[in-house]
């Protein structure tokens, strides 16, 4: 019993190697020799891409009357089915995974994020990128992205109001026809601390938004933020105009 586990072992760390060397430069070469990455899998249908994301972190930059700056560290994941990728080999592993050099030789989703300020992805020590190709053809992106997004602000209810900080997915050029997103899932981690805020859920929305080009598929992240702020020792400068009203609430009330 145990030789043959030995066996199993050695086997599928052989075929993790030969996926190294053998993925770009062979097995993927002949899909590649008519494949064009500018046109869509399966020209004329739409691409469902279905999307889930993890938040790993976020700080508060800045905030004012109007606006939360918030920077949201997140794992970006979309999928999609491209059957020109499909492959058939000896190979045990059903799925071969690439980094950008792979990455660039496939179509994808134009993806883009509407309401943020800036998106990062870290290039150094090495990208935080990776996708995922699938037997069938199903292809995983996985990408780590800094978002830097302006959510609105209410304050109504301050100091014991609630926010929805707001991330905004939707392709850059190709309408509702051409790309449709489905947000599927959301988490975020148990570590995640936000100064002055409990995070209390994330959510997806899906929806359609008519821009005069035409009708556009969007996906949002809805991450809702409590204000958690103790007045009688925290007064951070935005608060300072609000003192007296500070001073004499309690949210616990409110609840
Ligand atoms: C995408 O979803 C739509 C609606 O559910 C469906 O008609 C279409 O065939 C799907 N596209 C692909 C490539 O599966
Ligand atoms: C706030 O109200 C709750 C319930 O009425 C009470 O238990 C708590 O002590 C109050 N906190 C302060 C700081 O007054």
């Amino acid at each position: 019993m145990l030789m043959f586990v030995k066996v199993v072992a050695c086997y599928s760390l052989f075929a993790v190697v030969f996926v190294e060397s053998v993925y770009v430069k062979d097995l993927l070469k002949e899909n590649f020799e008519t494949y064009d990455k500018y046109e869509r899998p399966n020209y004329g249908e739409r691409v469902n891409v279905t999307i889930t994301a993890f938040i790993a972190d976020a700080d508060l930059v800045k905030e004012t009357y109007d606006y939360l700056y918030m920077d949201m560290n997140l794992y970006f994941r979309e999928s999609w089915n491209d059957p020109r990728l499909q492959f058939v080999t000896w190979i045990r592993e059903d799925d071969l995974l690439g980094g950008e050099e792979v990455i660039k030789e496939i179509w994808k989703p134009d993806t883009f994020f509407p309401n943020t300020l800036s998106v990062r992805t870290n290039k150094e020590p090495n990208p935080e990128v990776f996708v995922r190709i699938n037997r069938n053809g199903d292809v995983l992106l996985n990408r780590k992205l800094t978002a830097s997004v302006k959510c609105q602000q209410e304050l109504k209810a301050f100091p014991c109001d609630t926010q929805t900080c707001l991330l905004e997915i939707e392709s850059y050029g190709s309408n509702m026809n051409s790309i449709a997103y489905t947000g599927k899932s959301v988490y975020f981690s148990s570590l995640l601390r936000i100064p002055h805020f409990e995070v209390k859920g994330a959510s997806f929305e899906d929806k359609s938004i008519h821009l005069s080009t035409g009708e556009y598929s969007r996906s949002i992240i809805k991450m809702k933020l409590k204000r958690k702020i103790n007045p009688k020792i925290e007064k951070p400068s935005f608060y300072k105009l609000m003192l007296d009203e500070l001073e004499n609430t309690n949210c616990t009330e409110v609840e």
